[in-house]
């Protein structure tokens, strides 16, 4: 029998629009590696802020970038990112403090290239675990990490429903205005790709937003 295609999966969309939900079970559904960059931009914002480094100040921002160092642990079929051979808590990267500075930091040209090869090189990360593909979420995924990625998805919903969605999971989080700076940022702005399926999840039960995109996905490995 052929051996399936190996499948890039780009999701991208606005803060609390149901990218890691949808990507965590595609995930699960077809054995691919998931990674949540916005958690690699919560990670960089975490130790940066650590360091006392502010956002504002490009040049220190620069110089602690050089010195740092960052591997993946696979926790199940989660790419998390060390930095110094350390996990920084899920408490620590989803605080109020880097939920109000991530934006900022994420702005950065020189912060964005850090993680631009090591986003990449989680493709072959996945191929060397044997996944059968890898989905990756963030807001230029589509557009620049994996522009050619087999699927490119730009999910979308309401601000409201986006705010009591992070309410029901105890964060605060200004939704509306990280989309904000997200979007009107010069490096890298969060928009839908070119060709992507555009999905609006405001009123869409989250197994319904997986059935699109699994039938797609599952199009492409039956073959034509
Ligand atoms: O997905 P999230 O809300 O956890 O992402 C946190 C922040 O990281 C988000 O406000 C913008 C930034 N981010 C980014 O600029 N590019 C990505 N690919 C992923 C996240």
């Amino acid at each position: 029998m052929k051996k399936p295609p190996f499948l890039i999966v780009a999701i991208d969309g606005g803060a609390a629009a149901g990218k890691s939900s949808t990507a965590h079970a595609l995930s699960t559904r077809f054995n691919f590696l998931h990674a949540d960059t916005g958690s690699y931009y919560r990670a960089l914002t975490a130790e940066l802020l650590h360091r006392g480094v502010k956002a504002k100040d490009a040049e220190s921002v620069r110089a602690e970038l050089a010195d740092l160092k960052f591997d993946t642990q696979i926790v199940a079929r989660d790419a998390r990112m060390k930095i110094h051979g350390d996990r920084i808590s899920e408490t620590d990267i989803r605080s109020e403090v880097v939920n109000n500075a991530v934006s900022h930091f994420a702005a950065l040209p020189d912060l964005r290239a850090a993680l631009l090869a090591y986003q990449r090189n989680l493709a072959e990360v996945a191929r060397a675990h044997h996944f059968g593909g890898l989905v990756m979420e963030g807001r230029d995924i589509g557009t620049v990490i994996f522009p050619n990625a087999d699927f490119r998805v730009f999910l979308h919903a309401d601000p409201h429903e986006r705010v009591r969605r992070r309410e029901r999971e105890g964060h605060v989080d200004a939704v509306a205005e990280r989309d904000r700076l997200d979007s009107s940022r010069a490096a890298a702005p969060l928009t839908c790709p070119a060709g992507a399926v555009a999905i609006d999840s405001t009123h869409l039960p989250l197994n319904e937003v997986v059935e699109r995109i699994a039938r797609l996905i599952t199009a492409r490995l039956l073959g034509p």
